[in-house]
């Protein structure tokens, strides 16, 4: 069978249905919030109902095409989100996609973390492996296509840093000017740093994430430029595809649990919905259990599932050195409670010096993550100490960054500066190796080994 690497994408209508109401809508208003009611947006494929499906859908027919494309040289095939297009909209030619070849990520196993946290089975699918160092590429490519589709100049978002470095990037492809809001102070350098380098206009508001995301709101309503938070539909329609390489990375085997970090909570929405469509179309059989992990100053959702039953959320103000989830409150919370309920998962929350441990133990196996990815192994131990997650399931964490998006917690980590108070970083003490200064003298280095 010749793989599809056609120029166009198959013709496929599909259509914004609103959270909220359910009312269908063929494009969305600039703030990208349903007109009626005010709720967030979701693709839906009219086409995919078992009565009007063609043979495009059939599960063997897709998993082999998806396959096939593994080895197409076309721009659209080397990208890990766009070899996936049968379960995204349609939005032009398929040679005019901005893309950098994003997805396509590892997945590791972690036999060490595994044996600490006291499961037999421990996978991490490494999201920081995009071209731009976070899962937010896979979002962007979809996202900035329907941009430039649409005929936008600007784009823009707020951020807690990956999201601007993405969009940055992709808006420097596509040929597009990109505006960055961001927290003063609130933002790692190494993802400030790649906002400025791709040509972004970087703006540094006096106020935190969720003041960003007001400020940033108003601007859209008033002048034309292309929201790219993750309210934005097409995000996430691009992120669920790191599920579908996930499960073809798996041969298709189904692990137990899948567990994410959470934040504005589009992720989590993005993976669980690709997981109840590979369900509906039968690709896969049985859904994971898909949980989501916060930090502990930073827990609006854990808050609303605990105390009101997923029902309502109350905003928090926002606190953790794992700043890329430092949000209280989140964009994308109703359908982050309709993952976990559908999918059987939980929440947990987990301390700072649960976090800074767990990016310890997953930098020893060779791999590293930043701060924020990191929740997801805390939060594990959490969930197996509950006995949530059994000691015979098969987990994977999704990894969201890339170690190098935040040297400077790991340096202060090494150095044992990352927490004042002696005895609470006393359990850190083992994983802490900081830079040794010597004279240049190999007696001296020799000497070093030998203690080693
Ligand atoms: N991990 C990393 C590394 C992130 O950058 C983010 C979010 C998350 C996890 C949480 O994902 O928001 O989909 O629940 N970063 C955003 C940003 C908000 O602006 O870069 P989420």
């Amino acid at each position: 069978m010749q793989p599809h690497t056609g120029t166009r994408v198959e013709e496929r209508c599909a259509q914004l249905r609103c959270i909220g109401c359910g009312r269908l809508h063929q494009s969305a208003g600039r703030d990208l919030r349903c007109p009626d009611c005010g709720d967030l947006f979701e693709v839906i494929y009219p086409e995919w109902k078992s009565s009007q499906r063609d043979n495009t859908f059939d599960p063997t027919v897709l998993k082999s095409v998806w396959c096939q494309r593994r080895v197409s040289p076309t721009l659209a095939d080397r990208s890990g989100v766009w070899r996936f297009r049968e379960f995204l909209p349609r939005l032009g030619e398929l040679e005019s996609v901005v893309t950098l070849s994003e997805g396509n990520t590892p997945v590791y196993e972690l036999p060490e973390c595994a044996r600490i946290a006291g499961i037999e089975r421990l996978f991490a699918k490494h999201q920081g492996m995009n071209p731009t160092g976070s899962f937010k590429d896979t979002g962007m490519t979809v996202a900035a296509t329907a941009a430039r589709q649409e005929g936008f100049q600007w784009v823009a978002c707020a951020s807690t840093g990956n999201t601007s470095a993405s969009m940055a990037a992709y808006a420097a492809r596509g040929g597009m000017r990109s505006l960055v809001l961001i927290p003063e102070g609130q933002v790692t350098w190494g993802k400030l740093s790649q906002a400025l380098d791709y040509g972004a206009v970087t703006c540094q508001l006096k106020t935190d994430f969720d003041g960003c995301m007001r400020v940033l709101n108003e601007v859209v309503r008033r002048t034309s430029v292309y929201l790219l938070n993750s309210v934005n539909p097409y995000r996430i329609e691009g992120q669920k595809t790191a599920a579908i390489e996930l499960f073809e990375q798996l041969n298709w085997e189904t692990p137990d649990q899948i567990i994410v970090p959470g934040g504005n909570l589009g992720n989590s929405s993005a993976l669980g919905k690709a997981c109840l469509e590979m369900r509906d179309l039968g690709l896969i059989s049985k859904l994971p259990k898909i949980s989501i992990i916060q930090a502990e100053g930073a827990n609006p959702l854990v808050r609303a599932m605990r105390e009101h039953g997923g029902e309502k959320l109350l905003p928090v103000q926002a606190d953790t050195m794992a700043t890329a989830i430092r949000i209280g409150n989140p964009a994308s919370w109703k359908k982050a409670v309709r993952v976990l309920k559908s999918t059987g998962g939980t929440v947990e929350d987990v301390s700072e010096v649960e976090i800074a441990l767990a990016k310890a133990e997953i930098g020893a196996e060779g791999i590293g993550c930043e701060p924020a990815s990191a929740v997801t192994l805390a939060g594990l131990k959490k969930l197996i100490k509950q006995g949530f997650v059994r000691r015979k399931d098969f987990v994977v964490l999704i990894l969201t960054g890339n170690m190098l998006k935040d040297p400077d917690f790991t340096m202060k980590f090494h150095r044992g500066d990352l927490f004042p108070d002696e005895d609470k970083s006393a359990v850190l003490k083992n994983r802490q190796r900081a830079p040794i200064v010597l004279e240049a003298n190999v007696d001296a280095v020799l000497k070093l080994l030998e203690k080693a």
